[in-house]
């Protein structure tokens, strides 16, 4: 038997108020479309933050502010709303990656801000602070990854595993090889650095960290898998928003509601309800929480906000309208006698009234060439599009931006973006 007295557990060094952090937030995130066209997917927003604030501020809760942020598809979205990082109590450097050539290219991209070991993290995966804390109190080896377990592996690195010991990582699998996959949440020795040049380019077209990991795991270097089961978040689809959406609001239980806007005399607010600065709910409204409001909003009279809403900014919702476990973005308009169930309305869309987002128990959309089952989905809408009077989405329905839909319109199918629909 061996004593533990031999067992030496090597860790790696990392101490949250010294190590760099490197960010990606360069892809478009394409599945994520009509909601990705204008903005990459870490600025999509959850709860009326972009997600990757909640990576930002999770890194910022751990002590670690000192970050790479590697943009870029639609760069500037990011560098206007996190600028230098003061606002977010972190200093960012921001590295370019002119071309999504993959997350190891953008990783090497970012080599002369890193001198000792260095944690990576996916800006567009809502990510808790205690799943950070618990890669970097275990890190040990050259690479150490977080793991989690999903049902459904698909369109992620997935991962085999002995003991703690990483024995295979494969992007992307044909076959379901096991049900760890990666969060792309890394703590890496700089070693690595000197490995990414010899990745291959992956089947679709990039340069995989994970393939540099596979190449480290043959090369016999120490690849530490931890698992996890803290908050970790992938919203692949649109509809997996909503998830992500309601996950971020029901921690908001812990949090007293907040109530910078005004509420008028006879309107009911209860539950943990966020209201932003300047908005109004006004009589006769009914707000059970978690909801967020953001600052602007004019809701009601008479609106009924049901749990897991969120409610961007300058949002206007007219009377006897209901909105319930919906995401609705900035500045948009909601007339009066409408449902909204189990929907995400794009920022700058105006609706007409009586509007009907169909519900069924389970929506077949169609996107990325592939029909999807989806419990409990009402409509995706893109942003900047103009509906009018009396207009019923059938479940699962996604329309794109920029669409114009006259009144009295029942949508079937898909809307392709900028269509106009008689
Ligand atoms: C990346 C990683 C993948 C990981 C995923 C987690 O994939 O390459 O191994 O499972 O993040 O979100 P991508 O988001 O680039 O498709």
């Amino acid at each position: 038997m061996i004593s533990n007295a031999y067992i030496v557990i090597f860790r790696i060094d990392v101490r949250s108020d010294t190590v760099k952090a490197i960010v990606l937030a360069a892809g478009e995130g394409t599945r994520l479309r009509p909601f990705t066209l204008t903005q990459p997917k870490a600025m999509v927003p959850v709860a009326n933050r972009p997600i990757l604030e909640y990576v930002i501020d999770s890194l910022a809760g751990c002590g670690v502010t000192d970050i790479s942020l590697v943009v870029g598809y639609k760069k500037e979205k990011v560098m206007n709303y996190f600028e230098g990082g003061k606002k977010f109590g972190v200093t960012i450097n921001y590295v370019e990656q002119p071309q999504q050539l993959g997350t190891a290219h953008a990783i090497k991209l970012a080599e002369d801000s890193i001198e000792e070991n260095f944690l990576v993290l996916n800006g567009d995966n809502l990510t808790s602070p205690q799943a950070i804390e618990e890669v970097m109190s275990n890190a040990s080896g050259d690479v150490t990854l977080l793991l989690t377990v999903k049902e459904n592996v698909k369109g992620y690195g997935v991962v085999t595993t002995e003991g703690n010991r990483v024995t295979q990582i494969v992007e992307k699998p044909g076959t379901d090889i096991s049900h760890y996959i990666n969060t792309g949440i890394y703590v890496f020795a700089p070693a690595a650095f000197n490995e990414i040049p010899y990745t291959k380019i992956s089947p679709r077209g990039e340069y995989e960290i994970t393939d540099t990991i596979q190449r480290m795991i043959e090369k016999q270097y120490d690849v530490t898998g931890v698992h996890t089961t803290s908050m970790w978040i992938d919203a692949s689809y649109p509809w997996d928003l909503l998830n992500a959406n309601a996950a971020v609001l029901a921690s908001l239980k812990e949090v007293p509601t907040q109530q910078d806007g005004q509420i008028e005399d006879d309107a009911k607010v209860r539950g943990s309800v966020i209201v932003g600065e300047n908005s109004i709910i006004r009589s006769g409204s009914y707000v059970l929480g978690p909801v967020v409001i953001g600052r602007d909003a004019e809701i009601g009279p008479n609106v009924t906000i049901l749990p897991s809403t969120s409610i961007g900014n300058g949002v206007t919702i007219d009377s006897f309208t209901e909105v319930r476990n919906s995401l609705v973005m900035n500045d948009v308009r909601l007339g009066s006698h409408s449902l909204v169930a189990n929907s995400i309305i794009g920022k700058n869309t105006m609706i007409g009234s009586h509007f009907i987002a169909e519900q069924t128990k389970l929506a077949m959309p169609f996107l990325d060439g592939e029909l999807h089952h989806v419990m409990n989905l009402g409509a995706i809408i893109g942003e900047n599009c103009r509906f009018g009077h009396g207009i019923l989405v059938e479940a699962g329905k996604i329309i794109g931006v920029h669409c114009t839909v006259e009144s009295a319109t029942t949508i079937r199918k898909n809307i392709d973006n900028y269509s106009t629909i008689v």
